[in-house]
């Protein structure tokens, strides 16, 4: 693969991207932004363009897919949520045209008021169906699926108990409810349950998990979880962002990876940004849940609704995943062959059947080397770093996907095999 030239630096000429305003000016927002976070954020990109190792938002010139092209040259990508290819297939493109032409390119209202439209209540048919559930809402995004449900069901008096992993928006979700947040530990069904005997006194105790870690590639440990919930009369929401598509035998996710009713769940949110390939969020439950967030959960009553392409390109999403299984297959496939490889380099990586593939670096200014090291070679790999994940437990998030060739997952195995651990 051709080596492209190192990015420019900002000093150098070249098209404003990112990172503007890294030097302090006098300017008002001077003090706008006089914040610690603001000053660790600025210092540490200050570095990162020093040293030349940031490698974040890379302005991508056409679709993702396996093949990119950034400022003319082209990349093997390594890190896109992109799980079953989907972004490029032709009948999802044609939906989301389709979409537009009939319906616009907004929907030109909230849910409740005058946005609602048939696609909206198709895809919500389709994807209560597909998650085995009774009923679902879609809106904006999996992050706000979050916020939908969680103010809407605890309150200050409540506690919510959240694996220590659980991811940003279901935390951000908890604080917005005001409820009591405690972290418990990761996938230890045991800790959850000494947690709720401790909460045994508090009125409503939620409990929320990811049915697949999206900085691990792990599984929630599903059967156990609910068993400790059903002992205690907890509630439990379990977030599918990663888990829709791409477990169970047919990509229906977590209750369908380990033989569950979904029903026994109580609330399940997600994405249809990862494996559908379009935007946008879902909650699914019972009929009831869904009537009552409709009216109750503020971001759907107080957001635009979901644009029409996207709701389309979602339905056909769904719809492509039922009639081509062997995409499924082909993920899994390149998931294995990037595991085996990066572990005959030497890697240490778990065996979880997900596509993604977190390749543990530690110190996160070797995380971002390493970014910057793929990057100059030619591949894309996303260097992610605490808050995402653990302080000292940077990473490269690797994503496996159906649009991968053999041959791609090959050059990326031997591009990460020439880093040498310092
Ligand atoms: C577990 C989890 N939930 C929610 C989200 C947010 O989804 P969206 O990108 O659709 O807002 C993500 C995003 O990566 C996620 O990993």
């Amino acid at each position: 693969m051709a080596s492209p030239a190192p990015l420019q630096t900002d000093s150098q000429e070249r098209p404003s991207t990112v990172l503007g305003g890294l030097e302090p000016s006098e300017r008002c927002e001077r003090a706008l932004l006089d914040l610690p976070a603001a000053e660790r954020w600025f210092r540490l990109l200050r570095f990162g363009r020093e040293e030349d190792l940031y490698t974040g938002q890379q302005p991508l010139e056409g679709r993702t897919g396996p093949r990119i092209r950034i400022r003319g040259r082209p990349y093997l990508s390594l890190s896109s949520y992109d799980y079953l290819g989907l972004i490029g297939h032709p009948e999802v493109e044609e939906a989301a045209i389709a979409a537009i032409r009939r319906y616009g390119p907004g929907s030109g209202g909230v849910r409740l008021l005058t946005g609602t439209n048939e696609l909206h209540c198709a895809l919500e048919r389709e994807l209560a169906q597909f998650m085995g559930s009774e009923a679902a809402l879609v809106l904006g995004s999996g992050y706000t699926a979050n916020l939908v449900v969680v103010p809407a069901l605890v309150g200050p008096r409540d506690v919510i108990i959240a694996d220590a992993l659980a991811h940003r928006s279901l935390l951000d979700a908890a604080r917005l409810s005001r409820a009591r947040l405690r972290r418990c530990r990761h996938n230890d069904p045991a800790a959850l349950d000494r947690a709720l005997a401790e909460e045994a006194a508090t009125p409503r105790r939620l409990v929320i998990v990811d049915g697949v870690y999206s900085m691990e590639g792990d599984i929630a440990p599903l059967p156990d979880i609910l068993a400790v919930c059903r002992r205690h009369r907890a509630f439990l929401l379990v977030d599918e962002a990663h888990a829709l598509g791409t477990i169970g035998p047919t990509g229906r996710g977590t209750a369908a990876h380990f033989g569950i009713d979904p029903g026994e769940v109580d609330v399940w949110t997600g994405s249809l940004s990862k494996a559908l390939g379009a935007q946008g969020g879902y909650v699914a439950g019972s009929a009831r849940l869904i009537t009552y967030l409709q009216h109750e959960g503020a971001p759907y009553v107080f957001s635009g609704a979901l644009c029409p392409a996207s709701t389309a390109a979602a339905l056909e999403g769904l719809s492509v995943i039922r009639r081509e299984p062997l995409r499924l297959e082909r993920m899994r496939l390149r998931a294995a062959q990037l595991r085996s490889g990066l572990r005959r380099s030497g890697h240490a990586l778990s065996e979880w059947p997900t596509p993604i593939v977190p390749l543990l670096v530690g110190h996160e200014m070797e995380a971002y080397r390493l970014a910057r090291q793929l990057f100059t070679a030619g591949v894309l790999a996303t260097a992610v770093t605490h808050p995402a994940v653990p302080a000292g437990r940077a990473r490269l998030r690797l994503c496996a996907t159906a649009a991968h060739s053999a041959r791609d997952i090959s050059e990326g195995v031997a591009a990460i095999a020439t880093w040498s651990r310092p």
